[in-house]
């Protein structure tokens, strides 16, 4: 006979707050962030992004007082994107070895050199003319990624990302076979060592609106929902992520994170691998509007959002909240 109320009280274990503490089953922690920061070309630049309050599009010399910054606050992990002064069909203006998330590694390395964990976002969208994530072809009088000519522009992007510094590569196009050709690329380069992140289940999502106006990188027409996942899916996603493991992801990520807290979960339950979740742009975005209007208390409802995807089984979590986590964190 299983025990019930009255004998069972639940609430016997809520009733005070060091209790609560000592029987809390996920408890947030700023090693478990990643800061997304945009740089720019340019000096002593620091645009904030109207849509995304207290994220800047930066140059070089501001994003390394940036994350000196939040280094100090106890977030030690970045993922960078750049916003390239010109771009082009295929998006290659993104291999130079000047490029401008090249010079951004180099400086944040220089500058912080361990003490710093650098993540570079693979994608060509924000170099292409076009804004697709890859160099586009045709078929009957339509335009459409061509998957497997973007294939080698990302493994050489990652490579030379990897030659500039960064720790971790983690790509986020949605291309078949794009860890295989980046794994590769990455061995025959001398980087056997640097892991792959795979954004694995990225879905097409109205969640990336603010995004796209700071990494400047809108589709100039059409969407992405031929290469990012159908948002009603779920066993496809389990799919898409098998297939990253095998063609060797060290760790896989789900995004968005909020709407998507089940694939988080049944991505952990299923591979058991370092699962990342992005807590993206629009969903920092109503956090942020809502609490402007005073109707919500920001602090709180922040918190409660990141502890959820945690919870859900993320191991880490992109965020632009953050610096104000771990400032909130540290004053408990
Ligand atoms: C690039 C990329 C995007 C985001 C991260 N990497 C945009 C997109 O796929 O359209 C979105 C991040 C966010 O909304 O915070 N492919």
């Amino acid at each position: 006979m299983t025990a019930g109320y009255p004998t069972v009280r639940l609430r016997r274990l809520r009733s005070s707050p060091i209790l609560r503490a000592m029987v809390r089953e996920t408890e947030l922690n700023a090693n478990d962030f990643i800061l997304p920061l945009f740089v720019r070309s340019g000096r002593g630049v620091r645009n904030e992004i109207a849509s995304m309050p207290g994220n800047y599009q930066l140059s070089v010399d501001t994003l390394v007082e940036e994350v000196g910054a939040a280094k100090d606050l106890g977030v030690r992990s970045f993922m960078l994107f750049g916003i390239p002064p010109k771009k082009d069909p295929k998006g290659e203006v993104s291999l130079a070895e000047d490029g401008i998330v090249q010079q951004a590694l180099r400086a944040l390395k220089a500058a912080y050199k361990q003490d710093v964990y650098l993540v570079t976002d693979e994608c060509l969208c924000e170099y292409t003319d076009h804004g697709h994530c890859g160099p586009l072809c045709e078929t009957h009088g339509s335009f459409d990624v061509d998957n497997d000519a973007t294939l080698p522009i990302l493994a050489a992007q990652c490579v030379s990302h990897a030659k500039a510094g960064a720790d971790l590569v983690a790509p986020s196009g949605m291309m078949d076979g794009m860890v295989q050709a980046i794994r590769s690329g990455l061995d025959a380069a001398g980087f056997p060592n640097v892991p792959i992140l795979s954004y694995a289940a990225k879905y097409a999502s109205g969640f990336y609106g603010p995004f796209r106006d700071a990494a400047e990188s809108p589709p100039s027409f059409g969407d992405r929902s031929t290469y990012q996942m159908d948002p009603a899916n779920s066993d496809e996603a389990m799919r898409e992520v098998a297939l990253d493991v095998q063609e060797g992801a060290d760790m896989v990520m789900v995004k968005p994170a909020l709407s998507y807290l089940d694939i988080i979960r049944r991505t952990k339950e299923t591979f058991a691998l370092p699962t990342a979740a992005y807590n993206v742009s629009g969903e920092f975005a109503m956090v942020k509007a809502a609490a402007r209007n005073g109707w919500i208390d920001e602090r709180r409802v922040t918190l409660e959002i990141l502890t959820s995807i945690k919870r859900a089984g993320a191991d880490m979590i992109l965020t632009y909240h953050a610096k104000d986590a771990a400032r909130w964190l540290k004053q408990g």
